[in-house]
């Protein structure tokens, strides 16, 4: 008989029962088999095409006389089963191996809960003190376009303050017009474009994110690092509400005691521009280490929005079909970016800011 499989002469049910008991005993012992393979075992027995029980179904169903037909297909299905409960149980089998190599003796993995960074805590502090105020939040991307990042904040093209942002450009980018060429942004403030071009005036948004410079990194720089950037645009804002705003906000973050002050500087994007230094709220502003001794301690720029980035965002607003709304004429605002890294590093008094960044749980916990 072909395929191993032997004839069947006799019709009776003893006869059948033991033709289908002798197969069920192969599959059986080969089932048992200590290293068996059981995706093989599957298709020895089961496969469509090769497998035993389709020769079993070719040489004893199909071939048998019309009158035994229904005692075979009987014990046929009966067997058909019984293989098919092998081969799960040998499924079976193998994953109990797999579990009984757990050792459950072992301690278990903790589940330590998480906690804020100190970077993102004080960035949490810092944003809620002015959403309180009034503000939204909003991100932009890390990586900006020349024009958001330079150009529309009156950054001219080959003007000297450009090299002020020691900036990270992205590779292959010549073939593309200077204003779309791409780069690591410098700082928040491209997303005060971003802001203006999607809404129209009054708006006031705090701005949290990372920014990149091509700086060497030593105990107290880093090539990347973090900003809070803020924008008011309204009617009638004045140089008075920024002085109110920044003062509040550091009084709320420091305490009530803290003082405040302002000396002029230069960015592009604001005119007039100012740094503004807070007491130090580690002496009071007597002088200690923290502060150099001088009582203060350097913390951001700011200043009142330059009417030629208005006319930028109202130049792009025409060019993607939006009405201009930031007519400098009729509107005023001031906008601010602060450092959070440094600030952090003082609040905590952490020396070197890469740890901030070396995600080593041994420093971060003692801040959970
Ligand atoms: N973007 C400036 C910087 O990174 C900070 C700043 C923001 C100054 C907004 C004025 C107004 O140096």
């Amino acid at each position: 008989m072909s395929n191993g499989i032997p004839e069947l002469k006799q019709f009776d049910e003893a006869s059948l029962d033991a033709a289908f008991s002798q197969v069920r005993a192969d599959a059986e012992r080969s089932a048992a088999e200590p290293n068996l393979d059981r995706e093989q075992f599957r298709l020895d027995w089961l496969g469509r095409k090769q497998g035993r029980l389709k020769a079993i179904s070719d040489a004893w169903l199909k071939a048998a006389p019309v009158e035994a037909k229904k005692l075979i297909g009987q014990r046929f299905n009966e067997l058909k089963q019984q293989v098919e409960a092998l081969v799960d149980e040998s499924a079976a089998t193998a994953v109990k191996v797999e579990v009984r190599s757990l050792d459950i003796s072992l301690p278990g993995s903790a589940h330590r809960p998480g906690a804020e960074h100190p970077l993102t805590k004080t960035m949490n502090e810092l944003v809620s003190v002015f959403e309180r105020m009034g503000y939204s939040v909003g991100i932009g991307p890390e990586v900006e376009t020349d024009f958001l990042n330079f150009e529309s904040l009156n950054f001219p093209p080959n003007h000297p303050a450009r090299d002020t942002q020691d900036t990270l450009v992205l590779a292959d980018q010549e073939q593309k017009p200077l204003r779309e060429r791409l780069l690591m942004r410098t700082h928040t403030s491209p997303v005060q474009i971003r802001t203006m071009l999607a809404q129209d005036p009054p708006l006031r948004i705090v701005i949290p994110g990372k920014v990149h410079r091509n700086e060497a990194q030593d105990a107290t720089h880093s090539p990347m690092f973090h900003q809070v950037e803020g924008l008011c645009v309204d009617t009638n804002i004045t140089f008075s509400d920024l002085k109110g705003t920044l003062d509040h906000a550091m009084k709320s973050l420091f305490g009530s005691s803290m003082k405040t002050r302002f000396f002029p500087s230069f960015f592009p994007f604001t005119e007039p521009s100012a740094d503004v230094q807070i007491s130090c709220p580690f002496c009071n502003g007597k002088g200690c280490r923290k502060c150099k001794h001088s009582g203060w301690i350097e913390l951001l720029g700011c200043g009142m929005v330059d009417p030629n980035v208005f006319k930028a965002v109202d130049a792009r607003r025409i060019e993607l079909g939006l009405e201009p709304k930031y007519d400098p004429a009729k509107i005023s605002g001031f906008a601010f970016g602060m450092g959070i890294d440094r600030m952090t590093m003082m609040k905590y008094s952490v020396s070197e800011i890469g740890l901030l960044f070396s995600g080593d749980t041994r420093f971060l916990s003692q801040f959970a």
